[in-house]
């Protein structure tokens, strides 16, 4: 049976311009190519696990925009569960405009209706939450949500990722209740100035790019190598590395080899545009891996 991960988190609609070189502060460049992708760090999380064969949920929220609807069915062509997506009246979609430049990318993010996924509608899923194998989380929406999501999974057992991303300090409570925090390098430099890095350190799976990712093995921390591939477009790398890693924990691997299977996924993802569009089928990471 196919394991069962909640994605608790963020849908945007990624505006992305490839440039040639980023503009000055008061300079205009001619930019290459404009692409609208669907993401949001939720979003393309839940696609990755849904993608590689989870059942997957997502509880988050769009706008009644034109990219609500089309984020929606997005999510519903994915085969993703969105009866506790809500779509708000009066508020826009979140947006990120993101930076294409050499494969590598910045990102601004406007929240829009993500801000108001709010703890009642978490309590709403509490069902939901409860059946779940894994409940993957991020940092789009408010804090309070995101505590009280990890609070909700820990105490029903429920295995929890947070993804610390975009940074901001985590609160001791959310540090209490999940079971894994998956910087990368940017964010593991920001966690490790917290006084409670010896709490926070045994949960850590950290991403590196290239150089593959680090976990706590129980004294220090292990890296798992990955592999090279040709660099399309970064974005979105971490978020498949995530929504992998949530699908392999979830059916049971153990912590070595979940990494391992989640770098693959991470490095097939930057071979194609979009934050969605690179993420392989289990079929495909399996090929991938025997090559
Ligand atoms: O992690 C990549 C994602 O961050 C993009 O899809 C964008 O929407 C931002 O949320
Ligand atoms: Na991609």
């Amino acid at each position: 049976m196919a394991p069962k991960i909640t994605v608790i988190g963020s849908i945007n609609m990624d505006l992305v311009t490839e440039v040639e070189r980023p503009p000055k502060q008061g300079e205009t460049v001619r930019g290459l190519n404009f692409y609208l992708h669907p993401g949001g760090k939720g979003a393309n999380q839940a696609v990755a696990a849904a993608k590689i064969g989870a059942d997957v949920a997502m509880v988050g929220c769009v706008g009644d925009d034109l990219f609500g609807e089309q984020l929606m069915d997005n999510l519903k062509t994915k085969g993703i569960h969105i009866d506790k997506v809500r779509t708000l009246k009066g508020k826009s979609s979140g947006v990120a405009q993101i930076t294409v430049h050499k494969g590598n990318n910045s990102i601004v993010v406007v929240p829009g209706a993500n801000r108001e996924l709010s703890v009642d509608h978490i309590q709403e899923a509490e069902a939901l939450i409860k059946e779940s194998d894994v409940v993957l989380l991020q940092l789009e929406i408010p804090i309070e949500t995101v505590v009280r999501a990890a609070a909700l999974a820990h105490q029903h057992n429920v295995k929890v990722i947070l993804n610390p991303a975009p940074f901001q300090r985590l609160p001791e409570a959310l540090v209490e209740t999940v079971d894994y925090i998956t910087p990368n390098e940017l964010e593991y430099d920001n966690l490790m100035k917290d006084a409670r890095t010896k709490e926070l350190a045994r949960k850590l799976i950290v991403t590196k790019g290239k150089r593959g990712a680090q976990y706590f093995d129980g004294e220090k921390l292990a890296t798992v190598p990955t592999y090279n591939v040709e660099v399309a477009d970064t974005t979105g790398a971490g978020d498949a590395f995530n929504g992998a890693l949530a699908y392999s924990l979830a059916i049971g691997e153990p912590l070595e080899s979940a990494i391992h299977f989640a770098n693959a996924v991470g490095a097939l993802s930057v071979k194609a545009h979009g934050a969605q569009n690179g993420i392989p089928t289990l079929e495909e990471v399996n090929r991938f891996l025997r090559r």
